[in-house]
């Protein structure tokens, strides 16, 4: 980065902005303020106040790269942070990772009860396709490419990518795993939801065919970046924020690249994905300077304990 733009890019005033963009939109689409049923509280419960947003982020960063204007990217944004949403609620049910604490709160089904909390996840991967298949999106853009993003979205967290991945996770529990199986794990439950936030972007912006497989392995390589460098923190005993660690994965003996390869080997690793992100995003200069920040930060937060001044990146 040069200097001119490492001065001038604030991320946390970034990640701040855009996130407010996100929560007024979802607040939207899940207008359920007036609603009583306790379905539509517990689904409410699981998107705010939310975490990051890192996802529909990337969604955004990515279209607005590419030249899409916000208010079109924003219903693709918010789809994939609803199904990201789901995907928790589910992940700390008893039957998987049996998590108390989520953000630092009572996970859903510690307040809801395990049927409503499931039946949440279920509403909000249902509702993330309503949006997309709805007036929102087709009053911009046109049936066919909307299909093919429906698609791709629903390929990248089916069977082949995050259900299929929290599903080898699972059966990985307390087993001797070798890197590649923890790799394709990563790679499916985290790696292709993170993946496809950042290709929904560029298509929505109209990127051709060069530009989406570049922006697509930047993708590939943030998504397994992502796992690793949470698995780094969780084995940390840290979270992003400084706080305890609330996974049980540790004592499930679950498949991290920490455990299987070692802390330094997890943090080379991690290194070795930052340069990816970095090389591919090189040639889009100083326009790609948020996708870049936001790589480092998903990187350094777990390389350095104490790296939470995003713009110093220094590897
Ligand atoms: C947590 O994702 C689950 C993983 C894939 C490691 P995030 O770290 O993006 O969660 P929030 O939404 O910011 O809390
Ligand atoms: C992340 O799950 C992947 C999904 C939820 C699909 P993890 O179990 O690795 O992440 P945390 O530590 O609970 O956030
Ligand atoms: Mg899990
Ligand atoms: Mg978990």
């Amino acid at each position: 980065m040069n200097s001119e733009s490492q001065t001038k890019f604030d991320l946390i005033e970034y990640l701040h902005r855009q996130a407010g963009v996100v929560d007024r939109a979802l607040d939207r689409y899940l207008d359920y303020a007036a609603e009583r049923e306790t379905i539509f509280r517990a689904v409410r419960y699981g998107v705010f106040p939310g975490g990051k947003r890192i996802r529909p982020i990337l969604t955004l960063a990515t279209g607005e790269l590419f030249g899409a204007a916000q208010q079109n990217l924003l219903p693709f944004a918010c789809a994939v942070e609803l199904i990201h949403a789901y995907s928790l609620i589910h992940d700390d049910l008893p039957a998987l990772d049996d998590d108390d604490l989520r953000r630092g709160e009572p996970t859903a089904h510690k307040v809801f009860g395990e049927g409503t909390a499931l039946l949440a996840g279920d509403g909000l991967l249902t509702e993330a396709f309503h949006l997309l298949s709805g007036p929102e999106v087709s009053r911009y853009i046109g049936p066919e490419l909307v299909l093919k993003l429906i698609h791709e979205l629903s390929g990248a967290v089916g069977l082949a990518g995050l259900v299929g991945g929290q599903a080898l996770d699972l059966e990985a529990e307390n087993k001797v795993v070798d890197l590649a199986l923890v790799e394709s794990i990563h790679a499916r439950k985290t790696g292709a939801l993170i993946r496809v936030s950042i290709r929904l972007g560029a298509q929505v912006a109209g990127a051709d065919a060069a530009n989406l497989d570049r922006i697509s392995r930047f993708g590939t390589a943030l998504g397994l970046a992502f796992q690793i460098a949470d698995d780094i923190l969780d084995g940390l005993g840290e979270t992003a924020a400084g706080e305890r660690a609330e996974s049980a994965r540790l004592e499930l003996k679950k498949a991290t690249y920490p455990a299987v390869a070692g802390m330094s080997q997890a943090r080379a690793k991690l290194t070795e994905l930052l340069q990816t992100c970095l090389h591919e995003l090189a040639p889009y200069g100083g326009a790609a300077v948020p996708l870049r920040e936001l790589a480092c930060y998903v990187a350094t937060r777990a390389l350095h304990q104490d790296a939470s001044l995003p713009s110093e990146v220094k590897i």
